[in-house]
C-alpha cells in the first residue's frame, strides 16, 4: 500500500474517498479482555478464513471528524456520543464494546499521530475518523464471536453530498434498508449492504440519495442512505422523523438543540411522504453530509420541490452556520461539544 503524503492533496477538492494515511489504531479482546491497543503504520488486517465478520456480519462502525481551528489547534465534536452509540451497536449484535473512555482516548491518540492531515482551516475538508470493530472469533454455525477486533482508520474528507451546500435531488426507493425491530438504530455494516442496491440504481439515475420509507406502511420518511432528513415548516419549524428503524444521529441531536435555541420549537414526528407542502426548506445532516439542503424528493415519478433546487433557504443556512460555527471552534457549544485533541 502506498502511504499518503499531506503535501498529495488539494484540500479544497479532495471529494470523499479513502486514503491510507500513516497511523491507524489497533486493539484486541480475547481470553475476555481488551489488549491496551496502539497505533500501527499496518492498514491491512489479518484473520481467520471463519471470522464471524466475514459470514454473519458482526461488524459495527462510528464515523466522527476532526476539524482544523484557526488557531492551528483540533477539535473532536461529542466524540463521547460515538462512543456511547458504539456501545449500543456492539450490545445490539452480541459484540464486546470496547471501553468508552479508552475510545475516545484512541481516537485522540490517532488524530494526534496523523495531525499533519488534518486540513487546514477554512479549506471545507475535515479529517474523519472511523472507528469500527469486527468479530474475528471463528464460527460455523451462526454463533457470537469471542474475539473482536477494534480499529480506528482517518482520512481526509470533502463534502459527502455533491456540492456540500447546494441543493441537490432525491428520491425514494421501494427497498428497506432496515426492518422494523431490525438493526436500523444500530451503526452496522449491514444496514449499509442492504442500501448499495437502492443507492446505486438512485445515482444512476442522478439523485443523490436515497429517501427509505418506513417499512411497515411506505409511506412515511426514514432518513435518507447516508444521514437524517429534517423539514421545515412554512412558519419555521424543525420537524424530523421519530422511527424506531432510523439511525440515533448525533447531529440530529445537536441539530435538535440548536433549533430550541432559535425558537424553532423542534419535533421529532411522523412525516408522510404525502405531506411534504407543509415544509418550506428541507436538509440532510449526518457527520459526513454536515448539512446538505435537499433541494427536491421524486416519489413515484412526481418530484416535490422544497425552497429551491439552487439556492440553500434561510433557515438552512442558520443552522449549518451554528452547527459548522462550533464544529470549527469559532463558537463556542454547549459544555462538551467541543474536545481538544492536545497536539505536541
Ligand atoms: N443516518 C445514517 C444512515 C448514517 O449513516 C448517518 C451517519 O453517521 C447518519 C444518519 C447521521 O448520524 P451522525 O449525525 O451521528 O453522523
Ligand atoms: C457518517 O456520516 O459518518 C457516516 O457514517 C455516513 C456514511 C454514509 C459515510
Amino acid at each position: 500500500m502506498t502511504k499518503a503524503k499531506a503535501t498529495d492533496f488539494d484540500w479544497p477538492n479532495i471529494g470523499f474517498n479513502y486514503h491510507d494515511l500513516p497511523y491507524s489504531f489497533h486493539a484486541e479482546f480475547k481470553d475476555g479482555h481488551w489488549d491496551e491497543g496502539h497505533l500501527t503504520e499496518d492498514s491491512t488486517i489479518t484473520m481467520s478464513e471463519a471470522a464471524n465478520v466475514l459470514h454473519y456480519g458482526q461488524e459495527a462502525f462510528e464515523g466522527l471528524k476532526a476539524y482544523r481551528r484557526k488557531d492551528g489547534g483540533v477539535n473532536l465534536f461529542r466524540p463521547d456520543m460515538n462512543a456511547k452509540r458504539m456501545h449500543k451497536s456492539a450490545e445490539r449484535l452480541l459484540m464486546e464494546p470496547f471501553p468508552e473512555d479508552r475510545f475516545v482516548q484512541a481516537v485522540k491518540e490517532v488524530v494526534k499521530a496523523n495531525q499533519d492531515f488534518v486540513p487546514p482551516y477554512g479549506s471545507g475538508a475535515t479529517l474523519y475518523v472511523r472507528p469500527f470493530l469486527i468479530g474475528t472469533g471463528e464460527v460455523i454455525g451462526v454463533h457470537p464471536a469471542n474475539q473482536f477486533q477494534f480499529h480506528i482508520l482517518v482520512t481526509p474528507v470533502g463534502p459527502y453530498y455533491k456540492g456540500g451546500m447546494q441543493p441537490t435531488a432525491y428520491v425514494t426507493s421501494p427497498y428497506d434498508r432496515a426492518a422494523h425491530g431490525g438493526t436500523g438504530q444500530s451503526k452496522v455494516s449491514g444496514n449499509y449492504a442492504s442500501s448499495l442496491l437502492p443507492g446505486s440504481i438512485a445515482h444512476e439515475e442522478g439523485f443523490s440519495d436515497v429517501v427509505y420509507l418506513d417499512p411497515r406502511l411506505h409511506e412515511n420518511i426514514e432518513e435518507l442512505g447516508g444521514a437524517n432528513f429534517f423539514g421545515i415548516t412554512k412558519d419555521g419549524k424543525f420537524k424530523t422523523p421519530k422511527s424506531p428503524s432510523i439511525l440515533p444521529s448525533i447531529t440530529k441531536k445537536s441539530l435538535l438543540k440548536l433549533a430550541s435555541d432559535f425558537g424553532m420549537e423542534p419535533e421529532e414526528t411522523t412525516i408522510s411522504i404525502y405531506d411534504l407542502d407543509q415544509f418550506s426548506e428541507a436538509g440532510a445532516m449526518g457527520t459526513a453530509a454536515v448539512i446538505s439542503p435537499v433541494g427536491s424528493i421524486t416519489h413515484n415519478g412526481n418530484k416535490h420541490v422544497f425552497y429551491s433546487e439552487t439556492k440553500v433557504g434561510p433557515y438552512t443556512q442558520k443552522l449549518y452556520d451554528r452547527l459548522s460555527g462550533i464544529q470549527d471552534g469559532d463558537i463556542k457549544g454547549p459544555d462538551g461539544w467541543q474536545v481538544d485533541v492536545p497536539l505536541d
